[in-house]
């Protein structure tokens, strides 16, 4: 009687024994924060970080394991389900996370990645992507998440105005005119080059000396950050964008651009992208000064942003040849586009604030004794008074500049430079001059390299702007 009686203590307090001393196991939680160098708050739910034992029974096996109720109840802490830094990149985030890129070039979007703790930027993006009207819906209803990149967060413009390490979403991808066409507008909008050749006519007509600036203004479009008309985004209050920079001084042109946009959208509403505009422009006021004829490729997308400091990428008249090289190099251009491209320097204007001034640095250090003097006169009427780049054929696209510049004929340092400095740019300008037309169509060819440098192709990185100067959403950035 007594032994079987005996047995079920002994068993009860067996089972007892085992109950508490697990219940009594360090918690889990704790242990495992320890383990792995986690902030104290961090609850683990998986198996693997679980304690348990197994006891035999009465022949039976019995698995005890520490409490982990606590944090299955509540769930793991807001950290463990935001992807961590470094992870947003490679972990795939639910369909309702996902964001469009266009989301992310959002303009609130952008500023509070560049300021702001990822996890605030996270919650706050959201929001705005949810506001923002290119907004895709994820069919849920789920409240989306912006991705991070994972990358350093650097500005790819090297631009100090973004803090090392801070965030930073990833500029648009660009191309170098792979994904253009010729025919691109041929089903939507056939009649585009038309249109803007007879509004550039009727322009020139009216004031011939905006020819040269048209050209300029597409060169400046293109060698800083790309052909995506980020030159043409205003912002009259703030000045932050392209045109308000000391790079772009004297650029003009704009209201032509625009007055021709309007003219294009009248035809073709939301079709045509104002690079691509801007590049046919380009083309055709070549043609008023008596340049080459090219083909345009279409297809490129306007920007939806524009940066003060990505001006720093236009050349400078002070530079030497070296560091214009480096600068036609991040564009895709090599010697023979630098020394073919300066050519457009023998039309158009420049104002004597570009070569004048205190230490002069940007004025021809091999110039002509007369031409100098010649020029110290005219600028006597101040440094807003203008004077021919070219003053022998000064409205029409010829090589003549080549003449002007072994002469030392030539404005600039930047001009100088490529025949004093560098020989195989200095032999391209003997061969210009010595083999006529050759200038002519490898300016065409130049001309083609820097219209398609760095594209927009992807819809979803760039827009159609339906107003030149305004991005589609009406904010520039920030
Ligand atoms: C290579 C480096 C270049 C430098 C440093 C440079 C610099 C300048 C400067 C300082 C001016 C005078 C701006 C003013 O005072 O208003 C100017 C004018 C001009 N530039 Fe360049 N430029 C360069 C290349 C080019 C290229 C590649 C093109 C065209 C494809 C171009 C087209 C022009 C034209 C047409 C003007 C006259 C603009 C007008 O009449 O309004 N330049 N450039």
């Amino acid at each position: 009687m007594a032994s079987p009686f005996l047995s079920a203590i002994f068993i009860a307090a067996i089972v007892f024994f085992i109950s508490h001393s697990v219940w009594f196991l360090p918690s889990q939680g704790a242990e495992a924060a320890a383990a792995t160098n986690a902030p104290p708050n961090t609850r683990l739910s998986s198996p693997s970080h679980r304690r348990c034992t197994t006891l035999v029974i009465l022949g039976k096996h019995y698995t005890f394991c520490a409490p982990s109720a606590v944090a299955k109840k509540k769930g793991r802490t807001l950290s463990e389900r935001l992807p961590r830094e470094g992870h947003a990149e490679t972990r795939r985030p639910s369909p309702a996370a996902r964001v469009s890129l266009s989301e992310r070039n959002h303009p609130s979007i952008r500023k509070r990645l560049s300021r702001e703790p990822r996890r605030v930027i996270r919650r706050r993006a959201a929001t705005a992507a949810h506001k923002h009207p290119l907004r895709r819906k994820h069919p849920t209803g789920g409240q989306p998440l912006v991705r991070i990149p994972a990358t350093s967060g650097r500005h790819p413009s090297g631009s100090p105005r973004v803090r090392p390490g801070a965030a930073f979403p990833p500029r648009p991808v660009r191309n170098n005119g792979e994904t253009l066409r010729n025919d691109f507008y041929e089903q939507t909008c056939p009649q585009v080059e038309s249109i803007i050749r007879n509004k550039v006519s009727e322009w020139v007509t009216k004031d011939p000396s905006i020819a040269p600036s048209l050209l300029r203004l597409h060169f400046h479009d293109a060698i800083s950050t790309g052909n995506d008309a980020s030159i043409l985004l205003k912002d009259p209050i703030r000045r932050s964008t392209e045109m308000y920079s000391g790079f772009n001084g004297g650029l003009r042109g704009f209201d032509v651009v625009d007055d021709i946009k309007l003219a294009v959208e009248k035809s073709c509403p939301g079709i045509v992208s104002c690079a691509d505009i801007l590049t046919v422009i380009a083309r055709d006021v070549t043609l008023e000064m008596k340049g080459p004829f090219w083909f345009v490729p279409f297809g490129r997308k306007d920007s939806f942003t524009s940066f003060l400091s990505d001006a720093v990428e236009v050349p400078n008249q002070e530079s030497d040849v070296n560091i214009l090289l480096k600068q036609f190099d991040a564009a895709g251009l090599t010697f023979s586009d630098l020394a073919i491209l300066t050519g457009a320097h023998s039309v158009g204007k420049s104002h004597c604030f570009s070569f004048t001034g205190a230490g002069a640095g940007g004025a021809n250090p091999h110039m002509n004794l007369t031409y100098a003097q010649a020029l110290n006169q005219r600028c006597k009427a101040g440094p807003l008074e203008t004077v021919f780049n070219d003053d022998v054929t000064p409205n029409i696209l010829d090589v003549q500049f080549y003449t002007n510049l072994k002469q030392g004929r030539v404005l600039f340092k930047s001009d100088d430079t490529i025949y004093r400095d560098n020989s195989m740019t200095s032999s391209l300008v003997d061969a210009f001059l010595s083999q006529p037309g050759v200038w002519d169509a490898q300016f065409a060819v130049s001309m083609v390299k820097l219209a398609n440098s760095r594209v927009i192709a992807d819809p979803n990185q760039g827009e159609i702007r339906r107003i030149c100067s305004v991005p589609n959403n009406g904010l520039i950035h920030h």
